[in-house]
């Protein structure tokens, strides 16, 4: 199938990619001049673990191309997929203005029948405004859908390849068909294709986000109270976890969610509940609680140190909002190291891969970049683990006292055990556990 893919950051990629790869010929478009050059060099802008022999392997056999002319894009495709940003406005709410400038091009360049997909996320209605802007510039047939995607940054591809579930919004069943065969080399193990209405749709995706940024900051909220109640949130999170109405995923304390998707989709959630007069107070406590937890090392160094950090030299280990990505939209490492900086304090970082995206768009020269995780420990104050890489979990203890200035360690992630930090002779610092002083 003739496949269009518009917007190549981190969705439009692995949907591009992963289409070719079951045999589409894809075409995937960005207005970005130097993404689109350097993919076309083979150089992949964004860390994706497997990505870029995907892009690699399919750009060669022919399956997979890049351009900036979105209207030759869309003219290519039977297929039009829409993978613009949908970053947050003034107010919370989804800035729509490149899915609507998508939109214009789209009906500027149509052929009749084509299926035009949102994969962006966007607020329920978005369809409708997107078709009505389509139809400004076309009098072809066209249809619209909602197919949000639900990959994770660091298991993009697997979790495309191997989806839990794809959900389809349509308006009607002429593109049913198209999707399943589109789809269907995806859900050969069983997992289902679920057809609903384009609202609920576009509604699903802001639930599914919502719902595990809830299971997140209240078990932030609950390793405050263990902290001071004395009691073990790793022993709470396994006595619950248990209970497989509960289940395990997404208990996890810590540092505070981040990245390009959580913060931005619940306040949008919260803002679209105040367009249809909904009050969602329950996601208005979790960004709350989020914004706080974000705070908490910061927090926690300053009661250790005191309010002024100047003369303190600091370490973090981690920049990336998690894992196996270099995205650094919203990641609690940048609230860190501002109220350091903010407060006097000097810092050297240390990410296996977010170290350039940070250095270009976030912190510049501001901070000191380390080539491994000991030499960030060079002469630290304390060290500060932000996100959990598998490098960071089991250290060389021994190695590091003897690199640092003071054996102090803020564990933003809870990856080291408290009796163990003691025995080691370190001031432990983790999130809703015993503190070692
Ligand atoms: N990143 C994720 O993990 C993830 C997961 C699921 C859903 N989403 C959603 O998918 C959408 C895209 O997210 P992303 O992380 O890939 O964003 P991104 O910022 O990485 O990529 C967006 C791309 O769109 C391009 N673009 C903007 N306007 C354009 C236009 N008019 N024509 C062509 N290209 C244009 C940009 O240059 C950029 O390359 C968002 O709505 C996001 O919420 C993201």
């Amino acid at each position: 199938m003739n496949v269009t893919v518009i917007g190549s950051g981190y969705v439009g990629l692995v949907v591009g990619a992963c289409l070719a790869e079951t045999g589409n010929r894809v075409v995937c478009a960005d207005v970005d001049a130097d993404k689109v050059e350097a993919l076309n060099r083979g150089q992949v802008p964004i860390y994706e673990p497997g990505l870029d022999r995907l892009i690699e392997r399919n750009s060669a056999e022919g399956r997979l191309q890049f351009t900036t002319d979105v209207g030759s894009a869309v003219r290519h495709g039977r297929v039009i997929f829409i993978a613009v940003g949908t970053p947050p406005g003034e107010d919370g709410s989804a800035d729509l203005q490149h899915v609507l400038n998508v939109a214009e091009t789209i009906g500027k360049n149509l052929s009749e029948g084509t299926v035009v997909i949102t994969k962006s996320t966007v607020p329920v209605g978005t369809a409708i405004k997107v078709r009505a802007e389509i139809e400004r510039h076309t009098d072809a047939g066209f249809h619209v859908c909602s197919n949000p995607e639900f990959l994770k940054e660091g298991d993009a591809l697997d979790d495309f390849m191997r989806p839990d579930r794809i959900v389809c919004g349509i308006e009607s069943d002429e593109p049913r068909s198209i999707l399943q065969e589109l789809y269907e080399p995806f859900v050969r193990s069983g997992n289902p294709l679920i057809f609903m209405d384009i609202a609920s749709a576009e509604l699903t995706k802001y639930a599914a986000n919502a719902m595990l940024a809830t299971r997140i900051s209240f078990m932030n909220q609950l390793a405050s109270l263990c902290e001071a109640a004395g009691a073990d949130v790793a022993l709470v999170r396994k006595g619950i976890g248990t209970d497989p109405r509960i289940g395990r995923s997404f208990l996890y304390a810590g540092a505070g969610y981040g990245g390009s998707c959580f913060p931005k989709d619940v306040r949008a959630l919260i803002r679209t509940g105040d367009d249809f007069n909904v009050d969602l107070g329950i996601l208005r406590q979790v960004h709350t609680a989020n914004e706080e937890q974000k705070k908490l090392l910061g927090r926690k160094a300053k009661s250790r140190f005191g309010e002024d950090l100047s003369g303190l030299q600091f370490a973090i280990w981690g920049l990336a909002f998690k894992p196996e990505t270099d995205d650094m939209r919203e990641a609690p490492a940048l609230s860190l190291i501002e109220s350091i900086l903010a407060s006097g304090g000097a810092v050297t970082v240390h990410d296996p891969v977010a170290a350039d995206v940070a250095r270009d768009f976030h912190l510049g020269d501001r901070v000191e970049y380390a080539a491994d995780e000991y030499e960030a420990c060079e002469a630290a104050d304390a060290l500060f683990v932000v996100t959990e890489w598998l490098q960071y979990r089991r250290p060389d203890w021994l190695r590091i006292r003897g690199l640092m200035r003071q054996p102090v360690v803020f564990d933003g992630r809870n990856l080291f055990e408290p009796s163990r930090m003691r025995g080691l002779g370190y001031e432990y610092y983790p999130i809703g556990r015993e503190q070692v002083r």
